[in-house]
């Protein structure tokens, strides 16, 4: 099943949320390196996968909406309360507008820096913004903000759909994973 119905999660949505959920984990692990490292050949080849990682994240953010806009979203079960209902909702979007702000406060970095980049050495990355060193640095500091955040929130939903698992014992996590693990 391709789609999504209104139960359970279809296999593209599936694949969405478990091939991206590693992807930025990688990215996150990818950008604490590059700016921990030394300056040296290797922070610059983490800079460039850092880099090429982040806008590969915010094409396939674009994809994902796109297809959550052409599909049911599946509903939550019937007997969860109002004020979890509003937070699984608030969270998301959360997650989803931050996905967005990430990338993009990155992109102004890379080009208030100055740095001329191509995507994985091929698609060259246009400048958003016009050099300007303080306004980089700005933007570094708020890249970083927004990373705690993103990360306190990640925290909440990966506990939340443990505890719907583990304590509440409903199906909301059994249907984000792959079928041929729950059949
Ligand atoms: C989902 C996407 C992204 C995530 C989760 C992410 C995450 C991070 C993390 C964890 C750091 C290290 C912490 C810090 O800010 O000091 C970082 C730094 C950085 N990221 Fe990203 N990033 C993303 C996208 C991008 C993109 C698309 C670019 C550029 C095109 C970018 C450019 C940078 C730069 C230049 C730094 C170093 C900032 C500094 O000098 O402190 N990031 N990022
Ligand atoms: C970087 C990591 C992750 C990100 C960015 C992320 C993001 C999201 C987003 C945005 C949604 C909402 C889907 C929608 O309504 O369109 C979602 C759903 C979900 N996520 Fe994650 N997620 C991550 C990791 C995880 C992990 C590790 C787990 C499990 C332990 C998990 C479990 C779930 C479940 C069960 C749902 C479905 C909730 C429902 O049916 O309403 N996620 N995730």
């Amino acid at each position: 099943m391709l789609r999504n119905n209104a139960t359970s999660w279809g296999a593209v949505a599936k694949s969405f949320h478990w091939i991206m959920a590693a992807l930025i984990l990688a990215q996150i692990t990818l950008g604490l390196m590059a700016v921990a490292w030394r300056l040296s050949p290797t922070k610059i080849q983490l800079f460039f996968w850092h880099k090429s990682l982040g806008m590969l994240i915010l094409a396939l953010l674009a994809l994902r909406l796109l297809w959550r806009l052409a599909n049911a979203t599946p509903l939550l079960p019937a007997d969860m309360p109002r004020w979890e209902r509003s937070a699984a909702h608030a969270s998301h979007v959360l997650l989803y507008v931050l996905l967005i702000l990430l990338p993009l406060t990155g992109w102004v970095i890379n080009s208030a820096a100055n740095i001329p980049f191509r995507i994985f050495r091929v698609i060259p990355l246009p400048a958003i913004v016009e050099p300007d060193k303080p306004l980089a640095e700005l933007f570094a500091r708020v890249h970083l903000s927004l990373i705690v955040v993103f990360a306190l929130i990640l925290t909440v939903h990966i506990a939340a759909a443990l505890r719907h698992h583990f304590v509440k014992r409903t199906t909301v996590l059994v249907r984000m994973l792959p079928e041929r693990w729950t059949t």
